[in-house]
């Protein structure tokens, strides 16, 4: 009995051991992230979401946004760790809450890309992701964002050597609004005037806001051409 129990925990700390470095391993291979990190259940075992820098939180409101498998990735930067910055080109809409959406009130939401084609030379400034009007403060709140789709979302796709971009969310207050961009507007996603379209519906600041950052990482995906739209010149500087 003594040498089965000598050997069962000789086993155990055998397993211990090698789980230990596995851990060790796979949080390091991102830059010496913790594992488990990444805040309320965001990032999976080993692969830490970092904040972001400290010049780009300003954003930084409620505003929750989640991707599937990823979480919670509100200020945070995808990370390259489990293949994130792929997926996250390829993932549908994220789930986009905002707790402090009243109910009975209407609301309007923007993603942009302000880096297009890259932050140094941002001459597409803005890339439209994903516009939807009329979402009521219900759907705001448990974050499904439903409503008047006016341009479709459609994933970040940074092109490659261009670094990392901002992926922004703003919430605005619609309230009675009749919200639309023009047909031959909206062909287009990339050089679109937010300013002006802002300014042309006397709405001013958000709600709430947030950003999140990623970057370019690995080969091209077959369909890279057509999903980007244009965004995929390297940026020559
Ligand atoms: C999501 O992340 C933001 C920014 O880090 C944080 O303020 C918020 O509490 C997080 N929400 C959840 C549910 O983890
Ligand atoms: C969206 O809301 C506005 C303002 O309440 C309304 O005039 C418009 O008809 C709504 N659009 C749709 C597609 O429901």
């Amino acid at each position: 009995v003594t040498m089965k129990l000598v050997a069962a925990a000789f086993g155990l700390s055998l397993l211990v051991a090698g789980l230990w470095v596995g851990l060790s391993l796979t949080s390091n291979s991102d830059g010496g992230g913790k594992p488990g990190g990444g805040g309320g259940g965001g990032g999976g075992r080993g692969c830490f979401l970092p904040p972001l820098p400290k010049e780009d939180v300003s954003l930084c409101r409620n505003l929750e946004v989640f991707y599937m498998e990823m979480g919670n990735i509100s200020c945070k930067v995808v990370p390259k760790c489990n293949q994130y910055r792929r997926k996250i080109m390829t993932w549908q809409s994220p789930i986009v809450k905002f707790h402090g959406a009243l109910d009975g009130a209407q609301y309007l939401l923007v993603m942009v890309d302000p880096d297009a084609p890259s932050r140094s030379n941002p001459r597409m400034k803005y890339w439209r992701h994903w516009v939807v009007s009329n979402i009521t403060g219900t759907d705001m709140k448990s974050g499904s964002i439903r409503g008047n789709i006016i341009t479709d979302y459609q994933p970040p796709t940074p092109p490659p050597t261009t670094g990392l971009h901002r992926y922004q969310f703003f919430v605005y207050l619609q309230g009675d609004r009749d919200i639309s961009i023009p047909e031959s507007e909206n062909e287009n996603r990339g050089a679109w005037k937010l300013d002006k379209f802002l300014q042309q519906y006397g709405l001013q600041d958000p709600d709430t806001s947030t950003q999140f950052m990623t970057q370019f990482d690995g080969e091209l995906p077959p369909d890279f051409g057509s999903i980007n739209d244009g965004q995929d010149q390297p940026d020559q500087r």
